[in-house]
C-alpha cells in the first residue's frame, strides 16, 4: 500500500503518540477529532473518499437491470447489474451537461436514459445514443460513457471506493477474510430495516459499540444475556476488530422475550459452528461498519457521517432468505432487543458529544476494559498519520490471561471450532476477561 497523505495530519505528532501508547499509558482521541469541521472535512476527504465504504448487499440489484442508487459523501452513485450479471458502479451523471440520470432510489430498467436530452446509456454505462454529436471533434462514444466507480463484494456486501488508485478491498479486510471463512452470508436477506439520527461523532459511536464497559448501567437488558465481563477479542491485521461476549446458559440468542433470549424457532445461520451457538460476535469494519454476528442473524450497523457531531445509523436484521420464507416467521424479538439497545447507547453517544463540548474536557483515559476503544482509535491515527498500513493491536494484552501451563496445548477452540483457530483469536475459550462491547 503507498502511503496516503497529501495534507496535513489533522492532529500533533504528540497527540497521535500518545493515542499510540500501550493502552494503561495512552489517551483518548483529543476533543477536536470530534467537533473541528475541518478534522471532519479531512476524515472526508482521505477516509470516505479514500477507503473501501459499506454500501449495502448483492440483493439490492439481483437481476440484470435492477439497481440501486447510493449516497456517499454527497455523491449519487449507481449500483446496477448488468447483461453479464456483474455489479457495477457509475456515478449518477449524465456525461453531457452532469443531469442525474436516475431519479428513482431503485428500480428495473433496461437502460439508463437521461431525463434532459434523452441521451442514453446502457446497463454497462456505455454512452449508445446522442442526439446531434455527429460533427462534434475529440467526441466517441467510447470515450463518453458514465464514469465508473470501483465495486467489489464479500459476503454478500457490496462496497465501493471512489479513489481510483485504492489498493483492493482484501487489502482493507485483512485477515477478516479468512476468519470469517466457515460463513457464506451471501444468502442473507434483510428482514428489517431502522434509520436513526444521532446527534454524535461517528467516532463516538464505533468507540460505544468496540466496549461493553458500558453494559451493566446502560443496557441491563443486554447484560443479562451476555454479561460484559464474559467474552475477549480477537488480534486483528487489517482494517478491522472484534471480538465475542457468551450467551448464559439459558440464552439461544440476543432477543427480547422475557431474558431468556430464545431464538423463536429460527434455525442457525450456514457455517455457524457448537461454539458460535453460545457467542455474539462484534466486529468494526473500518470505516464505518459494525457487523454483530448471533447465531440466528446478522446485525449491521452502517453508519453515514453527516457532520462533526451528527452521524445517520442504517441497521439491518438479516437472516437466511429461507428462515424468512418459513410460515410465522417473526423477528420482532431481535428487532426490539436491538432497536431498545441502539436507542439507549446512541442515548449515551449524544451525552457524550454534549459533554465533550465544553472548555473544560481534555482526551481522557482508557480503562481496562477498553482496549477496543485504543484498538479502533489505533486505527484512527493510523489514518490521520498517513501509515502505509495498519498498526499492529495486540488487544489480548490488556487481559489478566493465566500462561499456558507447561506442556499444556493451545485450546484453539477460539472464534473458529472447525478448521482451527482463527487467525490471532484469543486463546483460552470461556476466559472471564473484559468484553468487547
Ligand atoms: S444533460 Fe443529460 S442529456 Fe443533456
Ligand atoms: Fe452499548
Amino acid at each position: 500500500m503507498t502511503a496516503r497523505i497529501e495534507l496535513p495530519a489533522p492532529l500533533t505528532e504528540a497527540e497521535i503518540a500518545s493515542v499510540r501508547r500501550e493502552y494503561r499509558a495512552a489517551s483518548l482521541l483529543p476533543k477536536r477529532a470530534y467537533h473541528d469541521p475541518a478534522i471532519f472535512d479531512w476524515e472526508r476527504a482521505h477516509v470516505v473518499r479514500k477507503d473501501w465504504v459499506l454500501v449495502g448487499r448483492e440483493e439490492d440489484a439481483p437481476q440484470p437491470g435492477t439497481y440501486t442508487l447510493v449516497e456517499l459523501d454527497g455523491e449519487s452513485l449507481i449500483v446496477v447489474r448488468g447483461q453479464d450479471r456483474e455489479l457495477r458502479a457509475f456515478f449518477n451523471v449524465c456525461r453531457h451537461r452532469g443531469t442525474a440520470v436516475a431519479e428513482e432510489a431503485c428500480g428495473k430498467v433496461v437502460r439508463f436514459q437521461c431525463p434532459y436530452h434523452a441521451w442514453i446509456y446502457d446497463l454497462e454505462g456505455h454512452l449508445v445514443r446522442a442526439k446531434h454529436t455527429e460533427d462534434l471533434e475529440d467526441f466517441s462514444f467510447e470515450r463518453f460513457g458514465l464514469a465508473t466507480v470501483r465495486l467489489e463484494t464479500w459476503q454478500g456486501f457490496v462496497f465501493v471506493n471512489l479513489d481510483r488508485e485504492a489498493e483492493p478491498l482484501a487489502d482493507q479486510l485483512g485477515d477478516l477474510v479468512d476468519h470469517w471463512s466457515r460463513f457464506d452470508f451471501r444468502s442473507l436477506r434483510s428482514a428489517k430495516r431502522v434509520e436513526y439520527d444521532v446527534a454524535a461523532n461517528w467516532k463516538f459511536v464505533a468507540e460505544n459499540y468496540s466496549e461493553c464497559y458500558h453494559c451493566p448501567g446502560v443496557h441491563p437488558q443486554l447484560n443479562k444475556l451476555t454479561p460484559y465481563d464474559l467474552g475477549g477479542d480477537f488480534d486483528p491485521h487489517g482494517g478491522w476488530q472484534g471480538g465475542w461476549m457468551e450467551l448464559v446458559d439459558a440464552a439461544e440468542t440476543m432477543s427480547l422475550d422475557g431474558g431468556h433470549g430464545s431464538k423463536a424457532g429460527r434455525p442457525s445461520m450456514a457455517g455457524i459452528t457448537e461454539l458460535d451457538e453460545r457467542r455474539i460476535y462484534y466486529y468494526v469494519l473500518w470505516p464505518t461498519t459494525f457487523l454483530s454476528i448471533h447465531p440466528d442473524y446478522l446485525l449491521v450497523h452502517r453508519l453515514v457521517p453527516q457532520g462533526p457531531d451528527r452521524t445517520l445509523i442504517v441497521c439491518d436484521w438479516l437472516f437466511e432468505a429461507e428462515t424468512i420464507a418459513t410460515p410465522g416467521f417473526d423477528p420482532s424479538d431481535a428487532v426490539a432487543f436491538w432497536d431498545l439497545t441502539n436507542r439507549q447507547d446512541w442515548h449515551v453517544c449524544e451525552l457524550q458529544q454534549r459533554g465533550t463540548r465544553s472548555s473544560s474536557w481534555v482526551a481522557g483515559r482508557y480503562t481496562d476494559a477498553e482496549a477496543s476503544v485504543h484498538a479502533f482509535d489505533q486505527m484512527v491515527v493510523d489514518r490521520y498519520s498517513g501509515a502505509s498500513s495498519w498498526s499492529q493491536r495486540v488487544v489480548r494484552e490488556r487481559y489478566d490471561v493465566p500462561p499456558p501451563k507447561p506442556g499444556a496445548s493451545d485450546e484453539g477452540g477460539d472464534g473458529v471450532a472447525t478448521g482451527g483457530p482463527a487467525p490471532g483469536a484469543r486463546t483460552g475459550a470461556r476466559t472471564k476477561a473484559a468484553a468487547t462491547r
